[in-house]
């Protein structure tokens, strides 16, 4: 056998050992009656959502109105107030610490701003998931993986060895996916992940997220102010507003909707716009060019 097969059946063998199996159910995550407060202050109150497998959800809302907080509650970093929260199936308010472990691993994360430890290199910052979930991976195993993740997030293979500060901002957010890639999650959440990217590499971030979570089968919790994102990648969208989910659904069936943010926010001019370069391209992609 060569050395690369001998590589990849220990990739194999650690990967099946503690591969738990995919879920299968219709709704990765439920919440129901979500309640989260800070002081007297409610940030929700009643909040339903579900989120359905195989699905890029837009989670969209005001500055303020509680996205992130929602995000880090479903990932238990936030203890609501009230609710239940069912993550695969498993009620992670209720559940014991060790018994969340098995569920943490299955989700990757990134974090609004998108901090990467700016004292390790891309390849260190993939392995630090890898390290706390599975301390028993050879240094030369981990190498492996943080370099295929590199990879696949669309980065040079090289980018593993460089620090933070030394990729431009669209760089940096590949690097912030390929470290929530890590673990081969089923779910992935990612916070505001093209703030701050021209509108080109946005839509090149856009572009690859669609094309992993198709080719993985993964789900995707994706938080967002960014109308082309939306328009270009997500199957559902969900509004908070007034401390709920105020409406849940496609682009077409929100515009149904005459909730004021609603109709300002998707009808607004830069709705307009992002409507506008969404059915450009749909006509490009014609392969009669018929439209273009
Ligand atoms: N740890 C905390 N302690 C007290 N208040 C908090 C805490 N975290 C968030 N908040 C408050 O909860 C509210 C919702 O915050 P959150 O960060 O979820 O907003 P957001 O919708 O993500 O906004 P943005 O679009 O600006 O990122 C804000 O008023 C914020 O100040
Ligand atoms: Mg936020």
């Amino acid at each position: 056998m060569s050395e690369q097969d001998d590589r990849h059946s220990d990739v194999d063998d650690i990967a099946s050992e503690h591969a738990p199996d995919r879920f299968d159910g219709e709704f990765p995550i439920r919440i129901h009656g979500l309640t989260n407060a800070f002081g007297d202050v409610k940030i929700h109150d009643q909040l339903d959502l579900d989120v359905k497998r195989g699905e890029i959800l837009g989670v969209v809302g005001g500055s303020g109105t509680g996205k992130s907080v929602l995000m880090r509650s479903i990932i238990g970093l936030q203890v609501p107030t009230e609710g239940q929260i069912e993550v695969f199936g498993q009620n992670i308010t209720e559940a014991e610490p060790d018994e969340v472990i098995g569920v943490r691993n299955r989700w990757g994360v990134l974090f609004q701003g998108g901090a990467l430890f700016s004292t390790l290199s891309v390849g260190e910052n993939v392995q630090v998931p890898l390290k706390q979930f599975y301390p028993e991976l050879s240094q030369k195993l981990l190498d492996e993986i943080a370099s295929y993740k590199t990879v696949l997030t669309g980065l040079p293979e090289e980018a593993a060895s460089k620090f933070p500060s030394e990729l431009s901002g669209g760089m940096r957010k590949r690097a912030g996916l390929a470290r929530a890639l890590a673990l081969d999650p089923e779910l992935l959440f990612l916070d505001e992940p093209t703030a701050g990217l021209d509108p080109i590499g946005g839509a090149k971030f856009d572009e690859l997220l669609r094309e992993l979570t198709d080719t993985l089968g993964l789900t995707v919790f994706l938080i967002t102010h960014d109308l082309d994102t939306l328009y270009a990648i997500c199957d559902r969208v969900a509004v908070l507003a007034d401390k709920k989910v105020i409406a849940v659904g496609t682009i077409p069936e929100l515009l149904e909707n005459d909730h004021p943010w609603i109709q300002e926010y998707f009808n607004g001019p830069r709705a307009r716009a992002a409507t506008a370069t969404h059915e450009r391209g749909k006509a490009l992609d014609k392969p009669d060019g018929q439209g273009a």
